[in-house]
């Protein structure tokens, strides 16, 4: 492998835009933007409410589509992908944790991580979702339901079911949102931790300016552009 493959950056952004909306009322959501961020590292993005944080995360999952530009990751250009193949570049590279955990409340935290493995075809599911839920600490609680569970201990269980098949990316949507300060300092700890421990590259919004400086690379939008690049 050359010297210049390796360093590829894991995401790539050439003069991307975004605009959404029909034809009578289009908005411009993502403007110019580029970026390169780094494998193995820590990214946070910043911004205030509509500055296009979502949005950006969802084009680097490929859940959204550029209106223009180029978007590369892991050394796939997404849009020569079809569906079929974004959705298991998805499955392979990408892992996705939210504000609001997103956990199905009919299934006990085992299985909350367990069955999208299965899912996935993995034949060792239930044992690798309980090793995933004792490194966050959730060795105890493996029967309880979501709703037998703390904010703090919800967005574990979405950690070990992001971080269970090792995706090479994880992108977490105001994982700390709906936590107290101290419960969401710990839980930025832990997606720290595990993020090293499985190789995994993070990007992270969020609104508190003391977790954004935690990452080595932090990335500011406003208004749809990136105004402030550490890493730019
Ligand atoms: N499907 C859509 N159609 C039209 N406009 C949209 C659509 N989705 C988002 N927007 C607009 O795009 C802009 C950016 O939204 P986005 O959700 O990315 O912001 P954000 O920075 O994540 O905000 P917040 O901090 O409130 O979560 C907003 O002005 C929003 O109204
Ligand atoms: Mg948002």
């Amino acid at each position: 492998m050359s010297q210049a493959k390796k360093i590829e950056p894991l995401v790539q952004f050439e003069m991307v835009n975004l605009t959404l909306g029909g034809p009578t009322n289009q908005v411009k959501i993502l403007q110019s933007v580029n970026l390169n961020i780094l494998n193995n590292t820590k990214v946070s993005i910043v911004g205030s409410s509509g500055s296009g944080k979502t949005s950006l995360l969802l084009l680097i999952g490929g859940l959204e589509k550029a209106t223009s530009g180029r978007i590369k990751v892991n050394g796939q250009d997404l849009s020569t992908l079809s569906e079929d193949s974004l959705a298991s570049f998805r499955r392979d590279t990408i892992g996705i944790i939210f504000q609001s955990f997103h956990l199905i409340p009919t299934m006990t935290a085992l299985e909350n991580v367990a069955i999208p493995l299965e899912l996935a075809g993995n034949m060792n599911s239930f044992p690798m979702a309980e090793l995933e839920l004792s490194h966050v600490g959730l060795e105890n609680r493996l029967a309880h339901y979501p709703s037998e569970l703390s904010g703090g201990e919800q967005q574990r269980v979405a950690i070990a079911r992001a971080l269970a098949p090792k995706p090479k990316l994880i992108l977490a949507d105001e994982p700390t949102g709906n936590l107290d300060g101290e419960t969401g300092s710990q839980i930025v700890d832990l997606l720290f931790s595990r993020a090293d421990e499985c190789q995994s590259t993070l990007i992270f919004v969020t609104h508190d300016n003391g977790l954004a400086e935690q990452a080595e690379h932090m990335i500011q939008l406003h208004d749809g552009k990136i105004q402030a690049d550490s890493n730019g």
